[in-house]
């Protein structure tokens, strides 16, 4: 659908609260009788009542989920800190604008509402609505894969995004710097892709490419951002050589937040302006919902017209009509005011800035974090916390396992659990060992942070008691979704009378 580049029919100031002071935000509040901490610029209005089982029902729950936390019931779990998919807390504002919604198959006006916010936001021409960001990945695939032996160099992969360019025969190249992959490390933005590389590529096997894709905030090493100047070069290097650039933006806020603090020539320049330059460097630029704008659904902004076309036939037949493409119009009222409200630093700064709390906390405890804190949540570094278990038994679903156990909390495995098998049986083991903690947005409190990093402190002064995992049933794509796993010893008992000695018969 085509954007007309005006502004939404609801003005920025409803949407955005029009308040003294605003433009000021949370980072820079200074303590004076306490070393500075992360200041909350939102209050909880509704509230859902939580649950810790003690702990032998804990290690039950566990046992029952096969030891996989994507299998818990989350009436089991205390701390859901397994992503801040779809669970990003909404403000009173997009559920407000949820009422509003114009539920019609085709020609919605909650439609035109949210692709004049696109095109405001990302300065981008043509806006497609999918139901999620795995559906724009599998639309985008589809439409750019289109010979033998292709290749996608990317900075880094994502597990559904690499499931689909397989899917349609071609081949995922990582190009990411190599600071990217070391856990603990001082470059800001370790998600940057070597360019030289990219330019290696293009000399060598430049008909082979079918799209460039840079993942904003890459997912599965630690949230780490993108730099503004390294996106730029890649865009200008990849229009040179007439190749597709297309950019994941569902981690795209902390993105956005990490550019404006840590990159010298943006800190002056307003959130807006930032996001609107990013949306001038792709050629196609897609998003989770779930993440981006804290609603649920998804979306593929295009520049060109002909590329529009080619992903205008496939949306109805697998998405839903043009004006919808299975979402539902109330998540896309609520989105359209989410996207907007992106742009407010006190929003976007809440989660990154709870992280940095989390990880320096926890580096001072000399517990290995991934760093620097990065967005999305706290990324433990199983690889060296458990360093006694090889990653053929899965370092990071152990730890997963261990913490769930000893906190009710649930993280999520970001290592060789979450890869797939070669076609010949063969396992690749992860470049990271990570359990991820992720910190959806405005969910949880200072204190249950302060409980997690007693908990991972505990777990890591009793680390020698965690042993590793062994499938039991394995699934053969995407695996880590709902494949079936048993401990390799009796570790789990050894942890929870070690728990009860410990804390006695405190939950
Ligand atoms: C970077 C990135 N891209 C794509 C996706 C897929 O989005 P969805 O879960 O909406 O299918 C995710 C989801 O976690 C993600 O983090």
């Amino acid at each position: 659908m085509k954007v007309k580049h005006g502004k939404a029919k609801l003005s920025t100031a409803h949407f955005a609260g029009v308040q003294k002071g605003h433009g000021k935000n949370m980072a820079e509040i200074k303590f004076f009788g306490s070393a500075d901490m992360p200041l909350e610029m939102h209050k909880v209005r509704i509230i859902q009542k939580l649950n810790l089982l003690p702990i032998d029902e804990r290690l039950e729950s566990i046992t029952e989920a096969g030891n996989n936390t994507f299998l818990l019931k989350n009436r089991n779990v205390f701390l859901d800190m397994l992503t801040d998919s779809g669970t990003n807390a909404m403000s009173d504002r997009q559920l407000a604008a949820m009422m509003t919604a114009d539920d019609s198959y085709a020609g919605s006006e909650t439609f035109y509402r949210l692709e004049a916010k696109i095109g405001e936001i990302f300065g981008t021409k043509h806006f497609l609505p999918a139901h999620q960001g795995r559906a724009c990945e599998s639309l985008i695939s589809q439409v750019l894969i289109t010979g033998e032996n292709q290749i996608v160099p990317m900075n880094y992969h994502f597990t559904t995004a690499k499931a689909h360019i397989s899917r349609f025969g071609a081949e995922v190249v990582e190009i990411i710097i190599d600071e990217g992959l070391r856990a603990k490390s001082d470059n800001p933005f370790k998600g940057n892709i070597n360019t030289d590389a990219l330019k290696e590529l293009i000399k060598t096997r430049k008909k082979d490419i079918a799209f460039v894709r840079i993942e904003a905030g890459t997912n599965l090493i630690g949230g780490q951002p993108v730099s503004m100047a390294n996106i730029k070069e890649v865009s200008g290097i990849c229009r040179d050589a007439g190749i597709i650039v297309v950019l994941d933006a569902s981690l795209l806020a902390d993105n956005l937040y990490f550019i404006k603090t840590r990159e010298e020539a943006y800190k002056d320049v307003p959130i807006r302006d930032i996001m609107r330059e990013l949306g001038q460097l792709a050629d196609i630029t897609y998003f989770s919902a779930r993440k981006l704008g804290c609603a649920r659904g998804g979306g593929i902004c295009v520049q060109r017209d002909d590329l529009m076309m080619k992903f205008r036939e496939l949306i109805p037949l697998f998405e839903g009509f043009l004006t919808y493409g299975g979402m539902s119009v109330r998540e896309m009222e609520a989105l359209t005011v989410g996207l907007e409200e992106t742009l407010d630093m006190d929003m976007i700064a809440q989660a990154p800035q709870f992280i940095s709390h989390m990880v320096s906390e926890l580096s001072a405890l000399d517990i290995p974090v991934v760093t620097p804190a990065g967005g999305l949540g706290c990324h433990l570094n199983a690889k060296e916390i458990l360093s006694h278990i090889p990653q053929e038994k899965y370092p990071a679903g152990a730890l997963a396992a261990a913490l769930y156990i000893v906190s009710g909390i649930r993280g999520m495995e970001r290592g060789t659990l979450s890869e797939q098998r070669e076609p010949d049986g063969t396992e690749p083991l992860a470049n990271m060992e990570l359990l991820r903690l992720a910190l959806p947005r405005r969910v949880f409190t200072l204190s249950q942070v302060k409980y997690t990093i007693d908990r991972i402190n505990w777990l890591y002064q009793n680390r020698e008691l965690v042993g590793g995992l062994k499938f039991t049933e394995e699934p053969k794509i995407l695996r880590f979704f709902f494949g079936r796993l048993a401990p390799d010893s009796d570790w789990q008992e050894k942890l929870v009378k070690k728990f009860k000695e410990d804390f006695g018969n405190s939950l």
